[in-house]
């Protein structure tokens, strides 16, 4: 499904990030990349997102290459296909819950049936996540552990091919981050959502089904 040819990319401040990396994820796949902190891990989910280019190679999603898109097709190909969890929930403080689990449904053109298709999914993934009583509450008003939940939701609210995951787990507590690993890993199972997770925690890296490593702007099995 997601392809990356050579991948290069460096900073002028630091030099060379990602080297002539090479990855490949097939749909439904789920999988874990550790490594050292600042070897290039949220560049790369950063990368594969379209929130920032490569220096040189090629990413191809489902056998079309994301890079010669224009910047509108870029903007929907992240809309669309991809969801996001950052480590802080960036959840809008001006927003209920609900409001904010539904606002990707507002940020492309669709049709009235999507748009409600869209509502149904979200209510199913707020009781399945056990976030469902708390959808008129306000960020402020929620827990750590639950606001990490309603960005879950909010996430796949679009029903995104691949889910990109940046230490989604590391503002939680242990508790809660072993309830936020095993949401991913049966969201992964239920609706085969595709998964990559950047995570230092060995524990979350464990739920998913496949484990790489980056290191010297390479990633290894
Ligand atoms: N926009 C940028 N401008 C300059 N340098 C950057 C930029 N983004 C990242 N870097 C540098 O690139 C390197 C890789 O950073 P990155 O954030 O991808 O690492 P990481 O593996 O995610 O680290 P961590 O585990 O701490 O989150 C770091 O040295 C960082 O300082
Ligand atoms: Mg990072």
């Amino acid at each position: 499904m997601l392809k990356l040819e050579n991948i290069s990319k460096s900073f002028v401040q630091r030099g060379t990030v990602l080297d002539g990396l090479i990855f490949e994820i097939n749909e439904g796949d789920s999988v874990s990349i550790t490594g050292p902190s600042g070897s290039g891990k949220t560049t790369l989910l950063n990368i594969i997102g379209a929130m920032d280019l490569p220096d040189a190679g090629n990413i191809i999603f489902k056998g079309r290459s994301i890079l010669k898109m224009t910047p509108d097709e870029s903007a929907l190909y992240r809309n669309k296909n991809i969801g996001f969890i950052f480590q802080e929930h960036l959840l809008l403080p001006h927003l209920t819950v609900k409001e904010n689990i539904l606002l990707p449904l507002y940020a492309h053109k669709i049709s009235k049936e999507e748009f409600n298709s869209g509502g149904q999914h979200a209510k199913l993934l707020m009781e399945r996540t056990g976030i469902a009583s708390l959808d008129s509450k306000y960020p402020f008003q929620i827990s750590g552990g639950e606001a990490q939940r309603v960005t879950l939701v909010r996430a796949l609210v679009n029903k995104p091919d691949i889910l990109l995951a940046d230490e989604p787990t590391g503002s939680l507590d242990g508790k809660n981050a072993d309830h936020l690993g095993t949401l991913l890993s049966e969201m992964n199972r239920e609706f085969g959502i595709t998964l990559i997770v950047a995570t230092h925690s060995s524990d979350l890296a464990a739920k998913m089904n496949q484990h790489y490593r980056l290191e010297n702007g390479k990633l290894k099995n």
